[in-house]
């Protein structure tokens, strides 16, 4: 690659309204423990009814944009990471840039290049890749890489099984060749799939769901996951993953200043980072507070651990991540 990438802004968006386990023993036979003890998660956050996955993406790219002091007419692509779009048609990215009032020749190469891309969980690892490869066309470009999820309108809220494990949250982060207020070179990225491993996490909603108006929605429009066997592929996956980017990037795992996997379950972190022999004070979890935002539980443990002190500018930091496709990746920031 000849044109460095920097983060120079990154923002999140939290819906305010809380779910917690205690609320959940109201819903489905499940109970604080349970759900402790197999995942860690103590509580989620959902969007109101009204408030879209767009919405939410909105305010973590105002956050990323004022950061990095880019102003929206400045913005040259926006990519999205969702599984949860507000629309099959426009893309959630379209909407956002409608909300953020950039339109048709505002752009400083012109036309402002916007697109959804689903890689599930591995949504935001992807979408670096995504930016450091735009960069080396488009040097001056600017882009606004959102991940923003809206996953309980396809959590079965009587399905104790599934409604757990998610949530809704929004992350962002603000890419460009420019030095200039860098928080973090993006030094390197790989990504992975396995087709043939689709059927182990799916969300319905899409065209394969044949419904005609009034029909009534039957499981399929629901996340649905066959929970140990993608549980035993995140482990393996996210672990040889960061292996080969440290490895090809000649850095070794005490060089490494934090360590965020993705945020799914406690037991996937604390098992992936045993297996790296990662000291467990540099293994970032959030996961306990906002359950699996998917696409979005990068970027919002990122600016969690800022907040927190444990991330800060210029530090080497370790991200993985893994989801439904199955997909999977790992980036390197120092
Ligand atoms: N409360 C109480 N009991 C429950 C609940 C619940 N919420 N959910 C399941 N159970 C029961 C089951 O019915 C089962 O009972 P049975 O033995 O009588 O049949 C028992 O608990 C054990 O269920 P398992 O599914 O075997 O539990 P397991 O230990 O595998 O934990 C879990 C389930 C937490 C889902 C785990 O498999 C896991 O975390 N998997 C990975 C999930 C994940 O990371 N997904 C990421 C999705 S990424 C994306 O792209 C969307």
């Amino acid at each position: 690659m000849n044109h460095p990438c920097y983060i120079c802004g990154l923002g999140s968006c939290i819906p305010p309204r809380v779910m917690t386990n205690h609320d959940l023993e109201k819903l489905v036979d499940t109970s604080d423990e349970w759900i402790t003890t197999r995942t860690g998660i103590k509580e989620r956050h959902v969007l109101e009814n009204g408030v879209n996955a767009s919405d939410c993406g909105l305010n973590a790219a105002r956050a990323a944009l004022d950061e990095a002091g880019v102003r929206p007419e400045e913005v040259t692509h926006i990519f999205v990471a969702t599984c949860t779009p507000d629309y099959l048609c426009p893309s959630t990215a379209c909407v956002i840039a409608g909300k953020l009032g950039i339109s048709s020749g505002s752009g400083r190469m012109g036309n402002v290049m916007c697109m959804d891309f689903n890689a599930a969980c591995t949504g935001f690892v992807y979408g670096l890749e995504l930016a450091r490869n735009v960069i080396q066309t488009h040097p001056d470009a600017v882009i606004l890489l959102v991940a923003t999820e809206a996953l309980s309108r396809r959590t079965n809220f009587s399905d104790r099984s599934i409604c757990v494990l998610f949530g809704d949250a929004a992350g962002a982060v603000v890419l460009r060749s420019d030095p200039a207020g860098a928080l973090w070179e993006l030094r390197d990225v790989l990504c992975s799939s396995d087709g043939s491993l689709n059927e182990l996490i799916t969300i319905g909603g899409g065209s394969a769901c044949q419904i005609s108006e009034g029909s009534v929605v039957g499981p399929e429009w629901f996340i649905s996951m066959q929970g140990m066997a993608v549980f035993k592929h995140a482990v393996r996956s996210m672990t040889d993953e960061s292996l080969r980017v440290l490895e090809r990037n000649g850095i070794s795992l005490d060089e490494l200043d934090l360590f965020i996997p993705h945020q799914a379950n406690l037991r996937i972190i604390k098992a992936v980072g045993e297996r790296l022999g990662i000291d467990e004070n540099k293994v970032f979890a959030n996961v306990q507070h906002y359950g699996n935002t998917s696409a979005a539980t990068l970027p919002v443990a990122m600016e969690d651990a800022r907040r927190s002190g444990a991330l800060k500018p210029g530090m080497k930091v370790l991200l993985t991540s893994f989801g439904g496709g199955m997909t999977w990746g790992s980036a390197l920031l120092a």
